[in-house]
């Protein structure tokens, strides 16, 4: 049976993964390489649904658990709908977020830790891994700056303030970045940690280089 490639991609909010990701599929493209993009959460008609919940619920508290849940929830249905059949198939799935996400924002940024997401994805997506996972992790200060003008953008547009939420955005997102560098450091052969403040064109190339990198390795074990 042909197995396809599973690569998702990963980062802090506003690292520019829908850019590249876009980019990946037209560079496969012209290879004659199709590829199938899909995002979490959504990709599915359910999974859309959850991910109205998840937003809507940024405005009003949400449980760390209830969150998790929703995550995998939706994770499991675009398992079950799209990542499976593709691969199945032979195709290449690109996937903008997956598990690392889970361990990197409730893991980390709402402190639930490693251990329990792990857990929930063993039992929920059978352990499911990605062949290659491009993480996307500009240094913390530019992480962090971005975060901080993305805050600045929901204020004017909400009228919402303020230090205070600044202040602890900073610590969030700080969280999320070091959870990131511990999943890097801890399975390096799937992840590829992009680092430093690229541009997008040199992003791109490195990450061409470790999907073709990837590409050799698959066709030399098929
Ligand atoms: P989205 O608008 O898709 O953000 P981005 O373009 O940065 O990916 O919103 C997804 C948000 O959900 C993003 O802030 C990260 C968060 N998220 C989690 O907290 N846990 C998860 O498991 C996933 C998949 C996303």
């Amino acid at each position: 049976m042909p197995h396809g490639l599973f690569i998702t991609l990963e980062g802090l909010d506003g690292s520019g993964k829908t850019t590249q990701i876009k980019r990946l599929a037209t560079w496969l493209e012209r290879r004659g390489l199709p590829s199938l993009m899909t995002r979490q959460p959504g990709g599915t008609a359910t999974g859309e649904r959850i991910r109205e919940i998840l937003l809507d619920a940024r405005s009003s508290p949400l449980a760390p658990l209830a969150e998790m849940a929703l995550m995998f929830a939706d994770r499991a249905q675009a398992i079950a709908e799209v990542i499976e059949p593709a691969l199945a198939a032979g195709k290449i799935v690109l996937c903008d977020r997956f598990t690392d996400s889970t361990e990197a924002y409730q893991g980390g940024g709402r402190q639930l830790g490693s251990d329990v997401v792990l857990e929930m994805h063993r039992l929920v997506c059978g352990g499911m891994q990605p062949d290659l996972t491009l993480l996307l992790l500009p240094s913390l200060e530019a992480s962090l700056a971005r975060a901080r003008r993305r805050n600045t953008h929901t204020e004017a547009k909400t009228g919402r303030n303020e230090g205070r939420f600044e202040a602890e955005q900073d610590a969030f997102y700080r969280r999320v970045w070091e959870k990131y560098r511990e999943i890097a450091a801890r399975e390096p052969q799937r992840v590829v940690c992009i680092e430093g403040n690229l541009g997008i064109d040199e992003v791109h190339e490195q990450i061409v280089e470790a999907v073709a990198e990837r590409l050799v390795t698959e066709t030399r074990s098929a």
